[in-house]
């Protein structure tokens, strides 16, 4: 039951020391989230944190896909998650038995971008996320075929990058997929002399309008070395929070999804990351149920990839 005389606030962070429990969140979280958290990252840096924290418990507030990362580097630990639906379109485009074939007769290097299932990192050779993607893709011998999944935007940006050629398994983010081309046109003509940001997880043509790509917390770093300059953000509106915190004279301008009108502020959501509320963190925190389980099989296998991406990170 909620004590009533404390805030929601309060109850998480009393529930939170009397369980010795670290919360880890993404970036596209929501503020009151993002700001009861204890640490607040990327994928590279959550995986990291999950891996050495000495907590009894993590909650992880960010996608499940992150959740099952920090439980395979941290098997010793409970991990919970705030909703067990909180998935993601580049995971799901992934099914492990079309992967398994895809791989099958092929003697390449297997890449996969750390947004996939526990299976598919299983079936990998090295994992990535897009902080460290380009070191460790440049890192592998140069003979060496490459396959890379699951997003293909991504995967086509690091062709460009690198020049390796690399077969790329044809998924994408709903996200970041989505921003309208016109809108980002629009926009840009109304404010000239913003700077154009992108995650690469956005296709071709958004990319080569941006001034700047990288992974969530390089665009921050970027905003925060560019301070008081406008930017005009491709990515998901979860980051905008802490960017404001980074630049607090600058003006972020979102670019709306094609269905969604200029002026939209929150279309650019992303509706796996949404799924988790204070409320659930609550709730969860005092039912200790949303356990991410994971058979020792997989996650042995799974870790072996993972690991390897730290080494060269
Ligand atoms: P980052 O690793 O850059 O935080 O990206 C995670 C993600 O899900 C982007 O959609
Ligand atoms: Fe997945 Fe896209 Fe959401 Fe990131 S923003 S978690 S890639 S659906």
């Amino acid at each position: 039951m909620v004590n009533n005389n404390l805030s929601l606030e309060k109850n998480i962070n009393k529930l939170k020391q009397d369980k010795n429990v670290v919360i880890l969140a993404h970036y596209y979280q929501t503020d009151d989230i993002q700001d009861i958290a204890d640490f607040v990252g990327d994928s590279l840096d959550l995986s990291k944190k999950a891996a050495s924290t000495d907590a009894d418990v993590i909650l992880f507030c960010g996608v499940k896909f992150m959740a099952e990362v920090a439980k395979i580097l941290n098997p010793t630990k409970k991990v919970l998650v705030p909703d067990l639906n909180a998935g993601c379109s580049l995971e799901e485009s992934c099914p492990a038995d079309k992967f398994a074939q895809f791989v099958k007769s092929e003697n390449s290097v297997v890449v996969s971008y750390i947004n996939c299932s526990a299976d598919i990192k299983a079936l990998s050779d090295i994992i990535v996320t897009s902080s460290n993607a380009e070191k460790i893709i440049k890192s592998i011998p140069a003979e060496k075929e490459i396959i890379f999944a699951p997003d293909k935007n991504l995967g086509n940006y690091l062709i460009k990058k690198t020049g390796r050629k690399m077969k790329l398994w044809n998924g994408s983010c709903i996200v970041h997929e989505q921003f309208s081309y016109k809108s980002l046109v629009k926009l840009k003509e109304r404010h000239q002399d913003a700077l154009i940001i992108a995650h690469p997880e956005c296709p071709e043509n958004l990319l080569d309008s941006a001034d700047f790509i990288g992974s969530t917390s390089r665009l921050l770093s970027f905003v925060e070395q560019n301070k008081g300059r406008d930017f005009i953000v491709l990515t998901e509106s979860g980051i905008i929070h802490q960017m404001k915190k980074l630049s607090k004279n600058s003006n972020f301008y979102v670019v709306p999804a094609i269905k969604e009108d200029i002026s939209c502020v929150n279309c650019s959501n992303c509706p796996h990351m949404k799924l988790n509320t204070m409320e659930k963190i609550y709730e969860v925190l005092t039912e200790e149920n949303n356990e991410i389980t994971l058979s020792d099989n997989l996650r042995i296998r799974a870790k072996k990839p993972l690991s390897r991406m730290l080494e060269l990170s």
